[in-house]
């Protein structure tokens, strides 16, 4: 295991990512974490995070106290990137200071002749490109360490002391600027610590299988709200392989669904999957409630309050025809969630999702007393697909651009029951993404999606004058939603999608397409 101990930089997901990239498994937890948690992980290599502080900073973060005795003890191996190797300075005694220069940015580094444990024999000798990032730097090293690579300005960029198996990059080996980062840490992973590449997805369903048939008794239900989306169904899916049809997956459709979203998932959920699952219609029920509501905010509470009486109908329903309640609920919570839902102390986070009221199908109610079954818990987005993908998921679900918990009831702008405006925006939105599949965008592209305005706007259509409804389009590419860019389509493929739109959708006279990247926008309308 490589353990990742965090101090707030924005790469160290990207750190875990690069090294699972790698077929080794890695963790992240805070940077100041207690020994004891960190032994408990048995870790043969701890990576140090770069982070926002200076390390002479009042409460800057740091690795508990006899962190270092624990590591020379048990021959784990230490590596810290940017403030990560600053601490290392710091704690085994040597001088970090404001750097003459700061560096930010691509720098070039220098790697001279020698035998290095952090540089494979392609790397000796020669140049490379790296991303810099910081304010500090080591003027004095500790003792037993040398200076491996120097940047062209002459700065300390990467140290080492083999006997004490401590390392340290200046700079940051995951990010694709860096433009050898992917092999020195292959070389230092695999070829210096001995750590083996054997962490395979196959290997981890298989465990994660085993280990929800060891904590569910076979007298024992399980329920699991689907969203339609891709963790969730994976969720349910892999229980489902481990419990069988003790498992009981319920898809709502709350009428804000898209252009025959309803037909199409329940298709792959049961057609392909073979899920248990019970679709309830409940679209009249939700639309009631929104009736008139236009408040952005105040449509997210009422659908989420609604799906929860929902669900507790249906766990009722389940006890009455089981004769006992289900006492497990699957949820597809993602490794980045539950990082993000600790972010380490001092590092200047906060929870991402502060900026709307975020809304998955999960905040179930916490009465239910429920307890929870979270078998992707430890895996990014990708890994999720890949495992979506051993357990048969077809790849054209699996690659579903994100829809929000909400559904369209974000994309109406205003009340989404006035006119027909969920119709025509479904029509609309249909054309668009059908128009992208058809380029073969569809898969370039994070997410993409139609607009509905409550606004009417002039327009002339068959030598009559019309006053109707405007639609935007917005595409975007992005990482993980949390920054993103407008996708750039060319000429002709906007000329014809909104020649489609207007000579198919009634009520429609006015396109427009939304360019505005995140920040400063963010991604849906609401
Ligand atoms: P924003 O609009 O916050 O969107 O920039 C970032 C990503 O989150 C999705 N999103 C939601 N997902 N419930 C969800 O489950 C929501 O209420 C919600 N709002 C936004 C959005 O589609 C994008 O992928």
């Amino acid at each position: 295991l490589v353990l990742i101990l965090d101090y707030g930089s924005q790469y160290t997901h990207l750190i875990t990512r690069r090294i699972r990239q790698l077929s080794v498994l890695s963790l992240c937890i805070s940077g100041t974490s207690t020994l004891d948690a960190i032994a408990k992980l048995k870790p043969r290599v701890v990576i140090l995070s770069g982070g926002p502080h200076s390390v002479h900073a009042a409460g800057a973060p740091s690795f508990p106290d006899g962190f270092i005795e624990y590591a020379e003890e048990h021959g784990v191996f230490v590596l810290g990137i940017c403030y990560g190797m600053q601490l290392i300075v710091q704690k085994l005694g040597g001088v970090v200071a404001v750097g003459e220069k700061q560096e930010y940015g691509k720098m070039e580094i220098a790697v001279p002749e020698g035998e290095w444990g952090l540089y494979g024999p392609e790397a000796i000798g020669g140049h490379q490109t790296v991303w810099m990032s910081h304010g500090d730097e080591a003027l004095k090293l500790p003792e037993g360490f040398t200076v491996v690579a120097r940047s062209l300005q002459g700065s300390v960029a990467a140290i080492e002391n083999r006997s004490r198996r401590f390392y340290g990059l200046q700079y940051h080996p995951e990010v694709t600027h860096s433009t050898q980062g992917m092999e020195t840490l292959q070389h230092f992973l695999l070829d210096v610590c001995g750590v083996t590449a054997d962490w395979k997805m196959q290997d981890v369903l298989e465990e994660e299988i085993k280990v929800i048939k060891g904590i569910v008794a076979p007298d024992e239900h399980v329920i699991c709200a689907l969203s339609g989306g891709v963790d969730s169904t994976v969720a349910a899916t892999l229980v489902h392989k481990a419990i069988g049809d003790r498992l009981h997956c319920v898809f709502v459709d709350n009428g804000l669904l898209r252009y025959k979203e309803r037909e199409r998932v329940m298709s792959t959920f049961q057609s392909d999957l073979h899920l248990p699952v019970t679709c309830i219609d409940a679209s009249e029920q939700f639309l009631r409630k929104l009736k008139g509501v236009k408040d952005p905010e105040m449509k997210r509470k009422i659908i989420g309050r609604e799906f929860i009486c929902i669900f507790d109908d249906f766990a009722q329903e389940l006890e009455e025809k089981l004769g006992k309640r289900p006492t497990f609920l699957v949820q597809g919570t993602l490794y980045p969630d539950v990082i993000e839902s600790c972010p380490p102390p001092g590092s200047g986070m906060t929870h991402s999702h502060t900026i709307k009221s975020h809304h998955n199908v999960g905040g179930l109610p916490k009465e239910m007393k429920l307890k929870l079954i979270e078998p992707l818990k430890l895996l990014f987005k990708d890994e999720v697909r890949k495992m979506g993908s051993i357990l048969n998921v077809p790849e054209s679900f699996l690659k579903r651009h994100p829809f929000p918990g909400p559904g369209l009831a974000v994309r109406v702008l205003g009340d989404v029951t006035e006119g027909n405006a969920l119709e025509i925006l479904r029509q609309v939105d249909e054309i668009f993404i059908q128009s992208i599949k058809e380029a073969g965008l569809y898969d370039s592209i994070w997410q993409a999606f139609a607009v509905f305005l409550p606004v009417q706007s002039v327009g002339v259509q068959g030598d009559q004058r019309t006053h109707s409804h405007v639609v935007v389009l917005r595409a975007i590419t992005s990482e993980d939603g949390m920054t993103a860019d407008w996708y750039y389509f060319d000429h002709k493929f906007l000329v014809d999608v909104v020649r489609k739109i207007c000579n198919n959708v009634r009520g429609v006279n006015r396109v427009c397409q939304d360019i505005t990247s995140k920040p400063p926008a963010t991604v849906e309308w609401e």
